[in-house]
């Protein structure tokens, strides 16, 4: 597929076949994130690659209880709001139990570091859809950054002490077999020529 083709047909996909992709495809679609330009050329985002179903089951699992315990006030983001609500209810899967969840790091006070991992995301949704794969961002690791099992747990896994955790993404096959590429109609994102 051409560039922007794949770029203009990228969406997100929330239903996955539970069969993962060849480690192959996965490591192409991480080569795409790892040649995101970055801030000075600093090359610290730190892609965690998790593909083991009980990781993923157990993360998920605390994931849910973390936001279960959280109050919602009239400052919650509408997102984390509806994510504290599911987990309430007892019904949440933070990663919508796709194959593949690739959450990303950068070093703890560098300015570029949420920059630098929105280009590496993108660039790697963009390549899985590219290579047929649907992806979405996913941001619930990003919001329980400070949040010490949540902490605990990817740390154990390998995330370091000074690394914040800047986002992440979900792979695989969508459950229809081919990702949705229907554009959604852009009413925001306004442009100035000067
Ligand atoms: C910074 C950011 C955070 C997002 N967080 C989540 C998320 O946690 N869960 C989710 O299902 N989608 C998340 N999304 C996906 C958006 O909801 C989605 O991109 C948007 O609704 C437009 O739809 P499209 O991607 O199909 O074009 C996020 C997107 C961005 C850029």
């Amino acid at each position: 597929m051409e560039a922007l083709e794949a770029i203009l047909t990228r969406r997100s996909t929330r239903k996955y076949k539970d069969e993962a992709p060849d480690k192959e495809i996965i490591e192409k679609i991480i080569e795409a994130g790892r040649y995101a330009p970055s801030g000075s050329n600093s090359q610290s985002t730190h892609f965690f690659v998790i593909t083991d179903k009980e990781v993923l089951n157990e993360l998920s699992e605390l994931v849910k209880t973390e936001f279960a315990k959280m109050e919602i006030t009239e400052d919650t983001y509408i997102s984390l709001k509806n994510s504290i609500n599911a987990a309430k209810t007892g019904n949440y899967n933070f990663y919508y139990s796709a194959p593949v969840l690739i959450v990303t790091a950068n070093r703890k006070g560098y300015g570029n570091a949420i920059a630098d991992s929105a280009c590496a995301l993108e660039n790697m949704m963009i390549a899985a859809n590219a290579l047929d794969l649907g992806s979405c961002w996913i941001n619930q690791l990003h919001w329980l950054d400070e949040n010490e099992a949540v902490r605990a747990f990817l740390q154990e896994k390998g995330i370091k002490e000074d690394e914040t955790i800047t986002g992440g993404l979900i792979l695989g096959y969508p459950d229809t077999g081919m990702p949705n590429r229907i554009a959604l109609e852009r009413k925001g994102n306004p442009v100035t020529w000067i």
